[in-house]
């Protein structure tokens, strides 16, 4: 078995102190291995974004650990971090949306320009990723004029441009028409199943859900279900036994 290329034990994170502190993760523990597509399920407030942006090193957890192919990323400082960040994650969220005034193609180079790419090398990796979404003939719209599903292509584009290992993608279909939705749907199961990028998509959708391998379903900042519906060889269900959650939600 190759180690796991996100592995999370006993991660807590709070907000806030004192009397305003807030437990949105109250120890979530799981490993994901490389090439699986898993879908984090749960309720407004139940902590999948949160869990999501600790995830993608975004934001640090109060306590546990994250580790990336076995490294510890709180070893990751500075540099190291944002190196690793922008060159082993793509990005699909709502709230690093497109900047409306630049070209598509300007949005899409902007991860190669933070990696230092040249400006040749990105105006070729990102017409190159431009073209795998079909939107080339975007290139020099500005963002702001595309439809709704373009600007999740071009999300799309840019998220691929450095060749990511893993997509972290928010409710990537959550403001798009059903139809425009499948199209994005069946881009990210496309990129796992062609190039092996892990996919870990936040989901209110059950359909979208449904596609992926694995449901890790969060309640109140603890894991009640990690779940491999399609596969029939695994166990339906390993909900922790209240080693790290609170009994009074475990329950
Ligand atoms: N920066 C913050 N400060 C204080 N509370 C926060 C902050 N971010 C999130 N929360 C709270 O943590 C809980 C989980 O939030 P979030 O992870 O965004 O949930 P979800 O994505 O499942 O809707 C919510 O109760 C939310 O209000
Ligand atoms: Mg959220």
């Amino acid at each position: 078995m190759p180690s796991p290329i996100i592995s999370v034990s006993d991660v807590r994170k709070s907000y806030g102190r004192g009397q305003n502190r807030f437990d949105a993760l109250r120890g979530v523990s799981f490993d994901i291995a490389e090439g699986e597509s898993v879908a984090i399920i749960g309720k407004s407030g139940s902590g999948k974004s949160t869990l999501m942006h600790t995830l993608a090193l975004l934001d640090a957890p109060t306590s546990g650990t994250i580790a990336l192919e076995g490294v510890d990323t709180r070893t990751l400082t500075g540099g190291r971090l944002n190196r690793t960040r922008n060159r082993t994650f793509g990005f699909v969220f709502q709230q690093f949306f497109l900047t409306a005034n630049a070209s598509v193609l300007e949005n899409v180079i902007l991860p190669m320009k933070i990696a230092g790419v040249g400006r040749a090398e990105r105006k070729r990796r990102g017409m190159a990723a431009l073209e795998q979404l079909d939107l080339a003939d975007k290139a020099k719209n500005k963002a702001v004029n595309l439809s709704g599903g373009q600007k999740q292509r071009a999300v799309i584009a840019r998220a691929l441009v450095n060749n990511p290992r893993i997509i972290f993608a928010d409710e990537p279909t959550g403001n798009l028409d059903s139809n425009t939705g499948a199209i994005v749907e069946d881009i990210l199961f496309g990129l796992n199943r062609e190039n092996g990028i892990t996919l870990i998509i936040v989901t209110h959708d059950e359909d979208l859900a449904a596609r992926c391998d694995r449901r890790l379903v969060i309640r109140d900042g603890v894991l009640v279900e990690d779940s491999r519906p399609n596969d029939p060889d695994a166990s339906t269900t390993s909900a922790p036994h209240g080693r790290h959650g609170s009994p009074e939600v475990a329950a």
